[in-house]
């Protein structure tokens, strides 16, 4: 090994070492650990990151059906496949009936969480959501149930949580504003986002942020942003899946975020909060056949089948090539149980909510 070789790697150790003892990093520190060559260094990180994760979780990854219930949206987001310009999109609403039935199936098979995802649609009023969560609490009281359909008023989140919701996600996208304005058109901005996650804690959900990794115009400085939000926030959930290009899109020609980057951060961010939940997602299952495992291994601990009807699952597009149809769907959980334990892990039948802290942490 060569002398700078050595020093990487002792670098790239110390910082790891200091994150997990101090549950720091400077923006030096994350330049160094985004950039650097030494494998050795980041394989080190990825077992640091899940020894974290093990001592929180033990084995347990939890699952959660996904049910990706309209696809109309009134966003423009020039990164997402379903944006409101995009007109080749052919759109879709599941009905309360279509969604309970997709409950029922998922409870089958064994999940307790029930992630209710769109896009921003009107046509599904404070009304229509409190009036599905309430159905769907009332026949699964033992499940959790999820909500991801964007920005709202406060009055809405707090009806939501009277409804029964227990969790939100809310991606943040970027903590940087000029960013923000990069991947979005004029009328959504960052601090209205933020206020939305801000308003989500206090109405007592558990909230999940997150961004895209290697989006377009990202830099170390941008995801520096992202931590120190995270951090300010301390969100329960944060979801991180690298960006992939969707060609109808404004961004249809930029290239990917890779895998590689996805899944330090996920370590990172692991290092930094040891009890969030941390999905290894379907972006990371899209860009490699076995992403969401190596996920696992970087420390994620938390995957999110499909439970939407199949007929609607190519409709959710929201970046090219996504996973829908083999190992990643929820009736396919077999398969998926039998490669989680395959890295030895097992899948957990359980609501799996945010951990009470311990006495040590
Ligand atoms: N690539 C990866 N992720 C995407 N999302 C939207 N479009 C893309 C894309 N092209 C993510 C966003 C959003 C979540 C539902 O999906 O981060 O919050």
């Amino acid at each position: 090994m060569t002398e700078d070789k050595r020093t990487c790697a002792q670098s790239v150790r110390e910082i790891t070492g200091r994150m997990r003892r101090e549950r720091d990093i400077s923006l030096q520190e994350l330049g160094l650990l985004l950039a650097t060559k030494d494998r050795e260094g980041i394989s080190y990180l990825a077992a640091q990151a899940r020894e974290e994760t093990r001592r929180i979780y033990g084995n347990d990854v939890y699952i959660r059906g996904l049910i990706e219930f309209t696809n109309y949206c009134r966003n423009d987001c020039y990164y997402c496949g379903i944006r409101r310009s995009s007109s080749g999109v052919q759109r879709y609403r599941l009905t309360q009936d279509e969604i309970l039935s997709c409950c029922e199936a998922g409870y089958g098979l064994g999940f307790r969480t029930f992630v209710l995802q769109g896009g921003e649609d009107l046509y599904f009023t404070d009304d229509r959501i409190c009036a599905l969560v309430s159905a769907i609490k009332d026949r699964y009281p033992d499940c959790a149930v999820t909500l991801s359909i964007g920005e709202r008023p406060r009055e809405s989140y707090r009806a939501f949580r009277r409804a029964g919701a227990d969790r939100y996600l809310l991606r943040h996208e970027t903590a940087d504003g000029e960013h923000y304005r990069h991947l979005h058109p004029p009328e959504l901005s960052c601090a209205e986002r933020i206020r939305c996650l801000r308003d989500l804690k206090e109405c007592g959900f558990q909230t999940g942020c997150g961004f895209m990794a290697g989006s377009p115009g990202q830099t170390v400085e941008t995801l520096y942003k992202d931590l120190q939000l995270i951090r300010e926030l301390s969100p329960e959930m944060v979801g991180i899946g690298p960006f992939i290009p969707q060609k109808d899109t404004p961004f249809g020609k930029e290239p990917a975020g890779t895998l590689d980057l996805t899944l330090r951060l996920l370590s990172i961010i692991r290092l930094l909060h040891p009890r969030v939940l941390l999905p290894a997602t379907t972006a990371l299952g899209t860009i490699h056949p076995g992403g969401r495992e190596m996920g696992i291994l970087a420390g994620a601990n938390v995957v999110m089948p499909n439970l939407s009807p199949v007929s609607v699952r190519e409709k959710y597009m929201l970046y090219d090539n996504k996973i829908c149809t083999g190992d990643e769907a929820a009736e396919c959980l077999s398969g998926l149980r039998e490669r989680i334990e395959g890295i030895g892990y097992r899948i957990a039948a359980v609501r799996g909510d945010y951990p009470a802290e311990a006495d040590e942490s």
